[in-house]
C-alpha cells in the first residue's frame, strides 16, 4: 500500500486519534498499536532479555511526518526523551519534501570481524600466510552459517595489517562479511571465533580478539536533500547555514554537538526499532574521526539555485531480524507503522531522519536560536517536573512560556496557584 507521511495538525491530536490517523496512514489495524500502551515489554518477557530484571522503563514514543525517501513516504516512530526532536525533524522533512524529499543509498551490508595475531616474528611473512589461507578460512566461516549463505550473505573477503603497537608488533585480519537483513554482531563473531584458531595455525601466530569492529565503513549509508531557501527564511538564512556547517567541519568543539544533532535523530529511530544503540554511535563518531581529527559528519552547501544541499554519511549497522528487533513487541510495530522490508531500506530512512534533525538544529541555530522552540516544549516536562497533572500540564506550560521563567520551582507556584483557584 502506498503511504502518505504527510500528516497536517498531528500535534494538535488526543493520543487515541493520532494512532487511529498513524494506524491508516501505514495501512495497519489500530489494535495493532495497543502494544504499545505499557511501553509493548512486560516484566516477564524483559526477565527473557537481560539479568538481574527488576522492572522496565518506558520511553515517549512519536511519529515523524512528512519524510519522503527514494520517492517513497514513511511515517517514522522516534523513541527519544528530549522535547523539539520530532517536531523538527518533521518539519525539516516537510522542507526537503518541497524538493522531492531524501535521497539515500548504501555500499551494502558488509560487517568486519577482526582477529588479533600475537607472537609475531615476521610480521610480513605472517600476513602473507594469513593471506594464503583465504579460501579455507572464507570456506569456514561460511559453514558456520548456512542459512546466510542460502539469503545470499556471508563471508566475501579476507585482509590482513601490520600494526605497530606499544606492545609489539601485531597482524590483525580482517573479515568481510555480508550479513544481509542482520545487524550482524552474532554472525561475524561466530565466524571469528571459528576461523581463528585456523588463521593462528596457518600464519604460526597466536590469536587472542576475535571480534566485529563497529567501526563498520564497509556499512555505509549516505542521504542528501534539498531544502528550499524561502522556506529555510531567506537567502541569508541559507548563507548562515553554510556557515554553521564550516564551523562544525573545522572544530572538534562544535563538530561533537553539531553531530550530536543528527544522533538524536539517527538514535530515536534505533531505539525505537529494537536496534543497538551503542553499536551505531561508535560506529557514526569513529566515521567523523576517519582521517584523524574528529569533524562534522554532514555537510550543507549552497546549490546553484540559492537552495541549501544537505549530505550525511555515515555507517549504519542496523537490522531486521534478530535481537531486540524481533524480541520486543513495541520495535516490531515500530517497524510494521515504518514499512521497510530490507535492513538496507531501514538504514536509509534512519540516516535521512539524522540529515533531517540536523538541518533543523542548524537552522534554529542559525535563525532564532535553539531556545525558542525547545523551551516552548520543553516547559511541558517541567509542568510535570513540577507536579502537574497530566489535564494541568497544557495551562501550566502555556503560563511558564508567557511569563518566560521555565523553571521547576515556578511550576510547583503556578500548580499550587492554579489548585487553589479551583477550590
Ligand atoms: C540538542 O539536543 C542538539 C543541538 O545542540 C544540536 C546542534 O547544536 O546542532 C541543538
Amino acid at each position: 500500500m502506498t503511504v502518505n507521511s504527510r500528516i497536517p495538525g498531528l500535534k494538535d491530536k488526543s493520543v487515541a486519534e493520532r494512532r487511529a490517523l498513524v494506524a491508516d496512514g501505514a495501512g495497519l489495524d489500530v489494535a495493532a498499536l495497543g502494544v504499545l500502551d505499557a511501553g509493548g515489554i512486560g516484566t516477564v518477557q524483559a526477565d527473557q532479555m537481560i539479568e538481574n530484571v527488576i522492572g522496565t522503563i518506558g520511553v515517549p514514543l512519536g511519529v515523524a511526518t512528512n519524510v519522503t525517501v527514494n520517492g517513497r513516504d514513511y511515517i517514522v516512530p522516534m523513541a527519544t526523551e528530549e522535547a523539539s526532536v520530532v517536531a523538527a525533524a518533521s518539519n525539516a522533512a516537510r522542507i526537503a519534501r518541497v524538493h522531492g524529499g531524501f535521497r539515500a543509498s548504501g555500499t551494502g551490508p558488509v560487517m568486519i570481524a577482526q582477529i588479533q595475531l600475537l607472537d609475531v616474528a615476521d610480521a610480513h611473512g605472517t600476513r602473507n600466510r594469513v593471506l594464503e589461507a583465504r579460501e579455507e578460512i572464507l570456506e569456514l566461516a561460511n559453514a558456520q552459517d548456512p542459512v546466510l549463505v542460502r539469503l545470499g550473505g556471508g563471508a566475501r573477503e579476507l585482509t590482513a595489517r601490520v600494526l605497530a603497537t606499544r606492545d609489539g608488533t601485531q597482524v590483525i585480519a580482517h573479515l568481510y562479511v555480508d550479513v544481509r537483513d542482520a545487524m550482524g554482531a552474532n554472525a561475524v563473531n561466530t565466524m571469528a571465533e571459528a576461523v581463528a584458531p585456523v588463521l593462528a595455525e596457518r600464519s604460526g601466530a597466536r590469536s587472542l580478539l576475535r571480534i566485529l569492529s563497529n567501526k563498520a565503513d564497509t556499512r555505509l549509508v549516505r542521504a542528501r536533500a534539498v531544502f528550499d531557501a524561502e522556506l529555510l527564511g531567506g537567502p541569508g538564512v541559507v548563507d548562515d547555514i553554510v556557515s554553521a556547517s564550516a564551523f562544525a567541519e573545522a572544530d572538534p568543539y562544535r563538530a561533537a554537538t553539531h553531530n550530536k544533532g543528527i544522533m538524536n535523530g539517527i538514535s530515536a529511530v534505533v531505539l525505537a526499532t529494537g536496534n543497538d544503540t551503542r553499536a551505531v554511535e561508535a560506529g557514526c563518531h569513529s566515521h567523523a574521526a576517519r582521517d584523524g581529527g574528529y569533524t562534522a559528519l554532514s555537510r550543507f552547501e549552497k546549490d546553484r539555485d540559492g537552495n541549501l544541499t544537505g549530505t550525511l554519511e555515515v555507517p549504519m549497522p542496523v537490522g531486521l531480524v534478530g535481537g531486540a528487533t524481533r524480541a520486543h513487541p513495541a520495535a516490531q510495530t515500530a517497524i510494521r507503522i515504518l514499512g521497510v522490508t530490507s535492513a538496507a531500506e531501514l538504514a536509509e530512512v534512519i540516516v535521512s531522519v539524522g540529515l533531517a534533525q540536523n538541518l533543523a538544529a542548524c537552522r534554529a541555530l542559525a535563525a532564532e536560536g535553539i531556545q525558542h522552540g525547545h523551551m516552548r516544549l520543553h516547559a511541558r516536562t517541567v509542568a510535570v517536573s513540577g507536579g502537574a497533572a497530566p489535564e494541568e500540564v497544557p495551562e501550566v506550560a502555556e503560563r511558564l512560556v508567557k511569563d518566560g521563567r521555565i523553571q521547576v520551582e515556578y511550576a510547583r507556584e503556578v500548580v499550587a496557584a492554579l489548585r487553589e483557584k479551583a477550590r
